[in-house]
């Protein structure tokens, strides 16, 4: 081995030391397990920073989790890959980090990226990062395409000396201060790679392919923001469901939060064009971002996106987790239809059913908890409530509410009186869908929210922190009747 390939390895080695270290201290230093509202089944950094889902795959018998990790700190900075494993999709480990920042090219972060298995081993694709001025400004980036490879199954990477693969899309087409998040997959013997970058403010995604894994050829624009689906497009995935592909991606400037979404369409390999139908939001809260999906050994497609939050601010010693794990689908009409994996099951501890539940006009206590799985089924036929809904996260001081409000056919979720973190209350119009039946799936880990509407048409995310006694779940009708016609509420295994 050539001298300098040593050096860059001891290099890297040293650096993922040094945030081990910081990482294990600051464990050490703080009660982390005592944190009342550290979701317990939803994938959370031990301490400090996390964003992005990176190379999710299910490679040598456990599933692969990377992410976006700042191990000094709870504020995003200093970029790494940090590595859980689960055999679950629930249980997650732990692993050493994955990558670093040690080379002159990714010295300011080893930015989002993806996972393949080629010849047994594991291969990570990444971009690096690098701020070209000392202020660090928005622009003031160079971001290449690298590749890194574990040879022991998985736990540790070696960068690839000839980094970096792709050093800038063409010049006509993206910037290379704007060009990440490499997505890389097979189709028959040839690679292909997504990435996000923009241009004259303006999003989009681009093809390539590859034959070695190595060498990185232009393709196409797969789709491009017209102005007003925002300026940059990061985090692209694309995948087939059948016969037809889904791409996703995640806009940044069209509102003030996070937002991500999916094209359908059909990829021609041979000419690169990406024919797609409108972007439709995959989540409709504010707390998920950047999704990644993964093909397992049982040939389901999963997702997982982030949830962000301000660590800092909130004085936690943690910041961020990922959702839990979705499977998605497609339905007759082409929309995407998003469920939790089915092991949530495997989490279900006392249950509770019912049949018929009539509500006149009334609030109906439930259950006293922040850990649970809540699925009912309201017959909107015999509707006549102007409002029925759920609170939950509920004292005599604050509420989350998730409501239909019938005249307008909306399902609203109020999270404005949650003291620590108010957020304004958003609407889902569900007039556009034919339904006679509204069927609601929640689930509560302590600080998550995950609601899916009508067998996951519509998923909306949150992530808030209610006061400790806020663990009040009922349901409620005002000015008139709702029939609940089935109720399951399982306490979920912690
Ligand atoms: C999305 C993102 C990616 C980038 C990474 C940096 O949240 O901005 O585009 O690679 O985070 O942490």
């Amino acid at each position: 081995m050539q001298v300098n390939v040593l050096i860059s390895t001891y290099i890297h080695k040293s650096a993922i030391k040094k945030a081990e270290q910081s990482i294990e201290q600051k464990y050490n230093d703080v009660a982390t397990i005592n944190d009342a509202h550290r979701p317990t089944f939803h994938a959370t950094p031990k301490v400090n920073w996390m964003n992005d889902p990176n190379g999710l795959i299910y490679y040598n018998h456990a599933y692969h989790l990377f992410y976006q990790h700042n191990p000094f700190s709870t504020e995003w900075g200093n970029i790494h890959w940090a590595h859980m494993k689960s055999d679950n999709l629930i249980t997650w480990n732990d692993l050493p980090i994955a990558l670093a920042p040690s080379e002159d090219y990714d010295r300011d972060g080893c930015f989002s990226g993806s996972a393949i298995e080629h010849e047994g081993k594991l291969y990570l694709f990444y971009t690096s990062n690098i701020f070209t001025s000392p202020q660090g400004l928005p622009d003031d980036l160079l971001q290449q395409q690298c590749l890194a490879i574990s040879e022991d199954g998985g736990i540790t990477f070696e960068k690839y000396a000839r980094n970096p693969i792709i050093s800038s899309p063409p010049v006509d087409i993206g910037d290379n201060n704007h060009f990440r998040d490499p997505k890389v997959w097979k189709n028959n013997d040839t690679w292909y790679m997504v990435l996000g970058t923009k241009k004259n403010q303006r999003g989009k995604v681009l093809l390539y392919k590859s034959t070695n894994l190595v060498d990185w050829q232009y393709v196409s624009v797969l789709v491009e923001s017209d102005g007003s689906m925002g300026h940059m497009f990061e985090c692209p995935d694309i995948f087939s469901l059948g016969d037809v592909d889904v791409l996703l991606v995640s806009p940044e400037g069209i509102v003030d939060y996070p937002i991500s979404g999916y094209y359908v369409g059909k990829l021609n390999y041979e000419t690169g064009q990406f024919i797609h139908g409108e972007f439709k939001l995959l989540d409709y809260g504010q707390h998920f971002y950047a999704p990644q999906t993964f093909l397992d050994h049982k040939g389901r497609r999963i997702m997982i996106g982030w949830m962000p939050m301000k660590g800092k601010q909130l004085n936690k010693s943690w910041s961020g987790c990922m959702t839990f794990p979705r499977e998605l689908s497609l339905n007759e009409n082409q929309l995407l239809l998003i469920k939790p994996a089915s092991e949530l099951h495997e989490l279900r501890d006392t249950s509770m059913s019912t049949g018929q539940i009539q509500l006149d006009n009334e609030d109906k206590w439930l259950y006293h908890g922040n850990s649970i799985e809540l699925q009912l089924t309201v017959n909107l036929a015999y509707l006549s409530a102007q409002q029925f809904g759920i609170r939950f996260f509920s004292s005599d001081e604050e509420e989350a509410i998730i409501g239909y409000d019938k005249a307008n056919q909306q399902l609203y979720i109020d999270l404005s009186s949650i003291k620590a973190s108010p957020y304004n209350k958003k609407y889902i119009n569900l007039s556009d869908i034919e339904y006679s039946a509204l069927k609601l799936q929640l689930i509560l880990d302590r600080s998550t929210i995950e609601l899916f509407i009508n067998d996951g048409q519509y998923v909306f995310s949150g992530l808030v922190f209610p006061q400790e006694k806020s663990l009040d779940i009922s349901l409620f009708a005002t000015n008139g009747t709702a029939t609940i016609e089935q109720l399951n509420l399982y306490s979920l295994k912690q």
